[in-house]
Parts: C-alpha cells; sequence; structure tokens
C-alpha cells in the first residue's frame, strides 16, 4: 500500500517537528522544504538517520526544490519570518504574504490536488491568501490554530483540576492571539462541563492565560515562538485528513455565510476527512459569544485587504487576488 505524502514548507522549529511526529508514527513520507540552502536536506537526513534507532520507515527527504512536493495529499505551510527589530506588524504582514504567495503558486503548480494545512501567522490572513491564490477549492485550505488554542486550554484546566488532559475536551473558536473565543459551556472533563467544576472567576484567568498563550511561550523563549504544541496540532489534523478520520477539529476554515460571516477564515468547528474540510458545525452561540467571533473577524478582513495588496504585486496586478468583498482584516499567532 502507498503511503501518504505529506510536504511541509518551511523547515524551522515548526516544520522540523512536524516532520519528525509525522515520521515517527509513520503517518506518511515527509518532504522537509525551505528557502534556506543545505538546512533542509541536513535536517532531512538527521530524522531519516533516527529512523534506523527509533525503527521507523516512513521516507524523509529535505529540498529546496518544489518538484519534489509533487503528488502530495498534504502540504503544511509553515514559511514564513519572525519579526526583526525596527520591523512593524504591517511590514510583517506584507513580508509573509510575498512569502506566503510564493509558496502558494509552486503548491498549485507541483502539488495541485493536495490539501494545504496553513500554519503560518496570522494563520487565518495567510490561508485566505494561499486560497486566493492557489484557487483551490475552500476544502482544501485549513489553517491551525483552534487545535493548539484547545490543547492549551484544556492543558490549563487539567492543571488548575489535578486531573488526566486525556478527559478534557475544550472548544476555542475564533481568531488565535486576544481575538480567541474560548467557550466554556462547550468544554467538558469526561461530559462534565467545566462551569460545573470551576468557579467563573478561575475559569476566566484560564481564558485570559489561554489568550496569552502564545506570548507567555514566546516571553520564556527570549527569541523564537512555540513548536511542539503547534507541531502536534497539525500532526491531529493531518492525521484525521490521511485516515479519514473525520474528527470534528477547531479549525481555520472558509466561510461563506456561517455564523453570519463571509469571504473570511476563522476558526470553527469542522469535520476534516480525506476530502478535507468536510463540515462545518454551526453551534448556536450566545449574543456576546457572537460578538466576539464577529470581532475577531472585523480585524482579520482589515489584515487580509493589506495581505491581498502587498500579494498583488508579485501576482502582476492588483485585481489578480483581489478579495471577493470588500476585506479589511486578519488574525495573529
Ligand atoms: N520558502 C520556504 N521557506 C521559507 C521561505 C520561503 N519563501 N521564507 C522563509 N522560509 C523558512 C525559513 O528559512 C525558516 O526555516 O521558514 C522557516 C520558518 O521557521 P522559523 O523561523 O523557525 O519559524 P517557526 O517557529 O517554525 O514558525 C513558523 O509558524 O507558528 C507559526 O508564528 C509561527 O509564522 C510562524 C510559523
Amino acid at each position: 500500500m502507498r503511503r501518504a505524502k505529506v510536504s511541509i514548507i518551511g523547515a524551522g522549529h515548526v516544520g522540523e517537528t512536524i516532520a519528525i511526529l509525522i515520521a515517527r508514527e509513520e503517518l506518511a513520507d515527509v518532504v522537509l522544504l525551505d528557502i534556506l540552502p543545505g538546512i533542509p536536506k541536513g535536517k532531512g537526513l538527521d530524522i531519516a538517520e533516527s529512523s534506523a534507532a527509533a525503527k521507523f520507515d516512513s521516507h524523509i527527504a529535505g529540498t529546496s526544490s518544489y518538484e519534489e512536493i509533487s503528488h502530495s495529499d498534504i502540504v503544511v505551510v509553515t514559511a514564513g519570518l519572525p519579526r526583526k527589530p525596527g520591523m512593524t506588524r504591517e511590514d510583517l504582514l506584507k513580508k509573509n504574504a510575498s512569502i506566503i504567495t510564493e509558496v502558494a503558486k509552486n503548491i498549485k503548480k507541483y502539488s495541485p490536488d493536495s490539501i494545504v494545512i496553513m500554519v503560518t501567522n496570522p494563520l487565518d490572513v495567510m490561508s485566505y491568501l494561499l486560497w486566493k491564490v492557489t484557487s483551490f477549492s475552500e476544502k482544501k485550505v485549513v489553517g491551525q490554530a483552534g487545535v493548539l488554542d484547545s490543547a492549551r486550554f484544556s492543558y490549563f484546566i487539567a492543571e488548575e483540576l489535578d486531573v488526566s488532559t486525556e478527559d478534557i475536551a475544550a472548544l476555542v473558536l475564533g481568531g488565535h492571539g486576544d481575538s480567541m473565543v474560548p467557550l466554556p459551556r462547550y468544554t467538558t472533563v469526561s461530559g462534565i462541563p467545566i462551569t460545573e467544576l470551576l468557579d467563573k472567576e478561575t475559569i476566566d484567568s484560564l481564558i485570559e492565560r489561554t489568550r496569552k498563550g502564545g506570548d507567555e511561550i514566546v516571553n520564556l523563549l527570549n527569541k523564537g515562538s512555540a513548536y511542539y504544541a503547534p507541531a502536534q496540532a497539525v500532526y491531529n489534523m493531518a492525521e484525521s485528513i490521511i485516515k479519514d478520520k473525520k474528527r470534528i477539529l477547531p479549525s481555520s476554515c472558509y466561510l461563506s455565510g456561517e455564523y453570519g460571516l463571509k469571504d473570511i477564515f476563522m476558526g470553527v468547528p469542522a469535520k476534516l476527512g480525506s476530502s478535507g474540510v468536510e463540515e462545518i458545525i454551526e453551534l448556536k452561540l450566545k449574543a456576546p459569544e457572537l460578538a466576539s467571533l464577529k470581532e475577531s473577524a472585523k480585524i482579520c478582513k482589515e489584515k487580509i485587504q493589506i495581505a491581498l495588496e502587498a500579494s498583488a504585486h508579485l501576482m502582476g496586478g492588483k485585481g489578480k487576488v483581489a478579495s471577493s468583498a470588500t476585506c479589511r482584516g486578519g488574525r495573529k499567532k
């Protein structure tokens, strides 16, 4: 039987960690691609050599050539630049929009049938941009944030209650960062809503820690951002797609009216299977929850507009990747 193939664009911290997880679990063969010469080949070879000691048979190869991503079942995009001194968030957004435009064109050219999982931040914006540039079906582009945010929320709850993380099912929607929308009433411990186990003040403090979860790691690391938990989140999504598990995972998906939002990627519960995003689950949100989601979408649309303008230069004209609706916004990671 042919093993699935996952190509990872960007062999930095997140990319290499995803590669190891996928290879060790024999979920797929892996191609690790980066713009830097030598690095992806070196990392790929290092992981491949570990296979003899760890006893796994997935093939892994590093490359700087897009031809090697052909026939991928999934392409994971982690390529991007971190913010440098003197660079504004808007500068970074434009720079990463240029990178994602280039990456998207290559995915379209070399692996047009793949399903893409976007990780580069701001990922709702970058998911939208990649979807526009590739003109892939909206089912075949999905962003990772909700699984990570839900994992962080679950971990903090498990720590607070001193229970196993295994029994916790948490749900976080919306954007990544300050505008995320954790849903305590849909968050349970062995089926028991956390609202019955923790007081409001404690839940609020866990939500706040979840919102700032990325910053907490950045501040501790001093250089770079989180990669173990983001990589595991991507693994879970890729596994659901490759094994057609049809798990319901909070994912950044293209919305065409769900939750009253249109022409945008936002974090919502989605069924992930072999066709990609197979269904979006629409929860009956309460007015303040819906308001938070809409606020999250507003911020996202502003960033999308900036990203589209940056991308248009590379596409040889403004109109080529114009949004389908008036857009202003994005998401932070
Ligand atoms: N094509 C391919 N790879 C590229 C390109 C490009 N045009 N531009 C940059 N890269 C590569 C870099 O060379 C680097 O190896 O992307 C990689 C990014 O890796 P890191 O800087 O280590 O960043 P990482 O921690 O992996 O995060 C990647 O994921 O979680 C998000 O916010 C995070 O957007 C960031 C992304």
